[in-house]
């Protein structure tokens, strides 16, 4: 029991007893097991919260507190290796007034008139790294360990492509033993694809591409880190001499043929640090490889003797770190909701919680062997991720704070909308309920049918679907043109005017263009893309219902499972029936240019380029598809003529040109639709 001094009182003492051990375990698991139980935020706040105890009572501090060390001790996986200097950790800030401040810091130790220029480097999410080069050649690779000794992971380190063996100085350039120091990391995409790996083989998955990497580099059979497609940027140079600055010390590390971190740049003061920050944190997942932060350092390095370092790191370098995307709440209930086509999608229903900048109550928990695989459980504190636009995802649970008794949640047998037999076929991943009249399809199919992109009906909504299907208003999209506002009036929500806006709203949907309608359908395989390309080859929905699977194979960027799926649906009596209805409640079917139109370009195929004087692109095609001609986006050599705009495609002329498919201008191409005649 540690003893109460005069100054602290026992509650305080415990506490910082308490976040000790905590922080301790916590870093175990980090650097040791390339695990974690917590977000780094929650780490970073319980850190804080002992720092600041530790700076209320100095009498509490400790030489093993974790305040004052780095790391944590090495694994006795590894050889052990003393580091020649320590690795140091950084401080942190998390908002742009605290890097502020930090400079005005500098400015009173360090005394420069005006600031002095700084260094901002992306702060690397990987594991820390140094490597020892002995008359150019590569003869170790440590782990940073506890900071003081750390773990020779060489023959590892031998296997990353990025790492070169030999130093690609000159001769006389090369120092006798030169250490330098950088992260290795793990790309995003050689992350997930080692997840695919880890899934298929039943393993558990990485929670992030750090846990990943280090769990790669840290193997004791080298052969496995060889497979993992690691990188690594480095930023740190010991052993020479005469290095005057930071954006020196990359130099030689890049000329050294060591990767150093592209978007790394030499700033004039402290104010210039701020949109360096702001501009890397947007761009954040376009990067390729992870990043938490932003590490600012100073650049004169006769500065940083001056300033030298606290117990744990430098006072000439500190870490802004991004706000958190990953944040610890309550799992309150798995529940699985129904897809139009009947999939069933297991959810995580949370405890709402603030992530980078935006409120998650809801997860996506993908399939059953997801779940299985996380081994997530209702009452579960689990971890969710919110990165960038990707929709939120609960990574795992925190085993630490699992309630005791609990059991493994297993995917329900039956739909909860309709209360069928749920079905999933061997081999597939997914769990679906097959009854076509189950309500939730229903209100999924008409949630598709209205929104944006397809009908883009304003005001037909998830809840209203809902409600509609539910008092029997609507069972298919079909029954939304036969709606009319005495129907509407009185159902909770609605007044006059809601029920005539939403009556207009569904009035102004029918004359869609035919691609929106296509879309709408919810055929399998047919998104925006497809519905253009059929749109645009056939014009109307008629002529695309009596196309042959080969005519609908032949269109460009179709292929022959689209094909059959189009001939799949318009076959079913159900949706030819429905269509049916849609026709009778006036929507559109393409045609957009009148039939009165005569048929001139029968059987040919004409494909537009470039920016006519006389009609928009669309107006062409319309033109060409209502003489009875297809207008693909496409040269092939079925192709009748290439009609040539300004700035036309050069790829197009080209190939129409190989291929001796006529090539015309606005001119021509009047000529051709009045006669049907290559001019
Ligand atoms: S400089 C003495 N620069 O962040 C200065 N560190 O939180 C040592 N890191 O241990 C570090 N990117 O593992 C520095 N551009 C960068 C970095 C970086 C990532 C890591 C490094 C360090 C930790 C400190």
């Amino acid at each position: 029991m540690s003893t109460e001094t005069n100054d602290a009182p026992a509650a305080v003492l415990a506490r910082v007893d308490e976040l000790r051990a905590l922080i301790k375990g916590y870093d175990a698991q980090y650097y040791l097991e390339d695990a974690s139980d917590i977000g780094d935020a929650e780490y970073d706040a319980l850190k804080d919260e002992l720092l600041t105890l530790e700076e209320q009572h100095p009498e509490l501090i400790k030489a093993d507190s974790p305040t004052q060390t780095v790391g944590t001790a090495p694994s006795a996986l590894f050889a052990a290796v003393t580091h020649r200097t320590p690795m140091m950790s950084l401080d942190k800030v998390t908002t742009l007034e605290e890097i502020l401040s930090w400079g005005a810091r500098l400015q009173k130790l360090s005394a420069p008139e005006d600031g002095s220029p700084l260094v901002c480097e992306p702060k690397i999410d990987g594991l820390s790294i140094s490597l020892t080069y002995e008359n150019g050649r590569l003869t170790r690779g440590a782990t940073r360990g506890d900071g003081r000794v750390g773990e020779d992971v060489t023959p590892n380190v031998r296997t990353v492509a990025a790492i070169p063996g030999q130093l690609a100085l000159a001769q006389s350039e090369i120092p006798e033993v030169l250490e330098v120091r950088g992260e290795v990391y793990l790309p995003v995409s050689a992350f997930e694809e080692l997840n695919r790996r880890q899934a298929t083989a039943g393993l558990r998955s990485f929670s992030n591409p750090r846990n990943a990497a280090a769990g790669s580099l840290r193997q004791k059979d080298p052969g496995i880190t060889a497979g993992r497609a690691l990188g690594a940027f480095f930023y740190q140079v010991d052993g020479v001499r005469g290095l005057a600055t930071q954006s020196g010390s990359l130099d030689l590390l890049r000329r050294a043929g060591l990767p150093v971190n592209p978007e790394t740049t030499v700033v004039p003061n402290i104010g210039a640090v701020f949109a360096y920050c702001r501009d890397l944190e947007s761009r954040r997942h376009e990067l390729g490889y992870e990043i938490d932060g932003v590490v600012v350092k100073v650049e004169d390095r006769a500065l940083h003797v001056r300033l030298g370092a606290t117990s744990h790191a430098p006072r000439w370098a500190v870490a802004y770190k991004f706000p958190p995307e990953e944040q610890s709440t309550r799992l309150e209930d798995i529940l699985v909701s129904i897809g139009r086509t009947g999939r069933a999608t297991p959810f995580a229903k949370l405890q709402p919680v603030r992530i980078a900048g935006s409120v998650v109550g809801l997860a996506s928990l993908h399939n059953e062997d997801q779940v299985r695989l996380k081994d997530v459980r209702p009452g579960d504190t689990v971890v969710v991720r919110k990165a960038g636009d990707v929709i939120p995802e609960v990574v795992g649970p925190v085993l630490s704070a699992r309630p005791p008794g609990s059991e493994p949640w297993s995917f329900p047998k039956t739909c909860p909308s309709c209360a069928s037999r749920f079905v999933r076929l061997d081999g597939e991943s997914d769990t679906y309920c097959v009854n076509a009249h189950c309500p939730a399809q229903r209100v999924q199919r008409i949630v598709h049918f209205s929104s944006r992109g397809a009908m883009d009906i304003e005001g037909l909504g998830e809840q209203r679907v809902a409600q509609f299907v539910a008092a029997g208003l609507l069972s298919d999209a079909a029954d939304c043109y036969h709606l009319q506002v005495p129907d509407l009036i009185g159902l909770e929500g609605f007044g006059e005017l809601s029920a005539m806006n939403l009556v207009a709203a569904i009035d102004d949907s029918r004359s869609k263009p035919l691609a929106n309608l296509l879309t709408a359908l919810g055929i399998r395989h047919v998104g925006g893309t497809v519905a253009a390309a059929l749109a645009s080859t056939f014009g109307d929905l008629d002529r695309l219902m009596s196309a042959s699977e080969e005519e609908l194979a032949s269109v460009e960027g179709i292929g022959g499972v689209i094909a059959a799926s189009l001939v799949r649906y318009f076959g079913s009596e159900d949706n030819r029936a429905m269509i049916e209805r849609l026709r009778a409640g006036g929507v559109q079917f393409g045609a957009a240019v009148g039939p009165q139109l005569s048929q001139t370009l029968i059987g040919k195929s004409i494909v537009v380029t470039g920016t006519l004087s006389g009609l928009s692109r669309e107006e062409a095609e319309a033109a060409i598809i209502g003489r009875g001609g297809k207008s693909p986006g496409s040269v092939s050599a079925k192709t009748t003529a290439v009609v040539v705009g300004d700035s036309p495609g050069a790829a197009k002329v080209t190939k129409a040109e190989a291929l001796g498919v006529r090539v015309l201008d606005e001119q021509e191409f009047v000529k051709l639709l009045e006669t049907g005649e290559l001019p």
